[in-house]
């Protein structure tokens, strides 16, 4: 579990500006998925994530490193590298990069200075649940914080898919559809496991040790009927929606959400789909899921792409909240604040702004 950023004891003045530089490209100090971890194979893979290049690579006993997609010398990407297995060699003029980012030869020019300095930066990577993870960290926050996955990834007791999206949306209106279970009962009402309970309900949010809760104060586990805000090292949505009878024996259908911001208006989505079922229960769940359940949740998650993608990126300018917003309302407090908190530190200690370019130092 981490915790948010303390406010500095004297608070430099914050915009609403700054605010919204570092929520489009990302909060920094967390775990972030970036992609599923079939994407890297045996080649050298650019990915754009949070503002930043990344050149993702496997050594040949699958080991991962992630990198800037920079190369030292003169900016060639390293996506073209060529790939030595334990290294990647630039296309360009041949310059090799090891693991930790550290040049390790420079073939044009032997002993020249470039050579033994970590010229690369090199992030901090982790495999969960099929998904590649990376730590950003800001200036003042270099190492990385505790990730603590939500047992649905990592426990045997939980089975789970993971369904991977890239959505023309603001990565943010994906974490409000997240923490707004009403629209289950209009978006979805015609799907199997949304069709039932009241169109009509009262909510609340309670605080928990990672979040909170947004529910209904009048429907359990009838629809789509809670949702809840996680901060433990990463950031995410978790909710749960009951299985109708004819999807076999086994608990909630669940959903663990993350998303990551490709640009401002595009996003990548990481749906693991779940249910606490062990043994045999499991095999069940399996076949059901592929063979009858995968193309049903796909359908509901159309539905919720075609919206998304045709909110326009400014309409949070122009909205009309309700009380069923307050799920909304609340995540976005908890990501202005701690986006706030992380840039009156970084002001404070007079350090760059994870949005400037890494400034070039002698
Ligand atoms: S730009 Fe990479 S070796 Fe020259
Ligand atoms: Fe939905």
């Amino acid at each position: 579990m981490t915790s948010a950023t303390p406010q500095p004891l004297t608070k430099p003045a914050v915009s609403e500006e700054e605010v919204e530089l570092l929520l489009q490209i990302g909060l920094r100090n967390r775990w972030h998925p970036i992609c599923p971890s079939h994407f890297v194979q045996d080649r050298p893979l650019s990915l754009y994530r949070l503002g930043l290049k990344f050149v993702l690579w496997r050594e040949p006993d699958g080991s991962l490193h992630v990198q800037d997609d920079h190369c030292p010398h003169r900016g060639a990407p390293l996506s073209l590298a060529r790939h030595l297995g334990d290294r990647l060699a630039c296309i360009y003029h041949g310059v090799e990069i090891g693991r930790d980012g550290t040049v390790l030869r420079v073939p044009g020019n032997p002993g020249c200075k470039l050579e033994g300095v970590k010229a690369v930066k090199t992030y901090p990577s982790a495999e969960v649940a099929g998904a590649i993870f990376v730590y950003i960290g800001d200036a003042l926050h270099p190492e990385p914080v505790a990730f603590a996955p939500p047992p649905q990834l990592v426990s045997d007791e939980y089975d789970r898919f993971l369904c991977y999206t890239e959505w023309r949306t603001p990565y943010r209106y994906m974490i409000d559809n997240n923490l707004d279970p009403m629209h289950g009962t209009f978006l979805h009402r015609q799907s199997h496991s949304m069709s039932t309970g009241d169109t009509a309900a009262r909510f609340r949010a309670r605080k928990t040790a990672t979040g909170f809760i947004f529910e209904k104060v009048t429907q359990r586990d009838v629809n789509f009927d809670w949702s809840e805000w996680c901060d433990t090292g990463a950031l995410y949505a978790r909710l749960e929606i009951p299985y109708p009878k004819s999807v076999g024996p086994g608990g909630n259908f669940g959903i663990i959400f993350m998303t990551t911001p490709i640009t401002d208006r595009l996003n990548a989505n990481f749906f693991w789909r779940n249910r606490k079922v062990q043994g045999w229960q499991r095999n069940v769940w399996r076949f059901l899921y592929r063979n009858r359940l995968e193309a049903r949740h796909w359908h509901v998650l159309e539905q919720d792409r075609f919206v998304a993608e045709g909110i326009e990126p400014d309409a949070n300018e122009r909205e009309f909240l309700y009380d069923h917003d307050v799920g909304v309302a609340r995540v976005r407090r908890w990501m202005r604040d701690e986006a706030a908190a992380q840039i009156a530190a970084l002001a404070a200690a007079g350090q760059p702004m994870p949005w400037e370019k890494p400034r070039v130092t002698a």
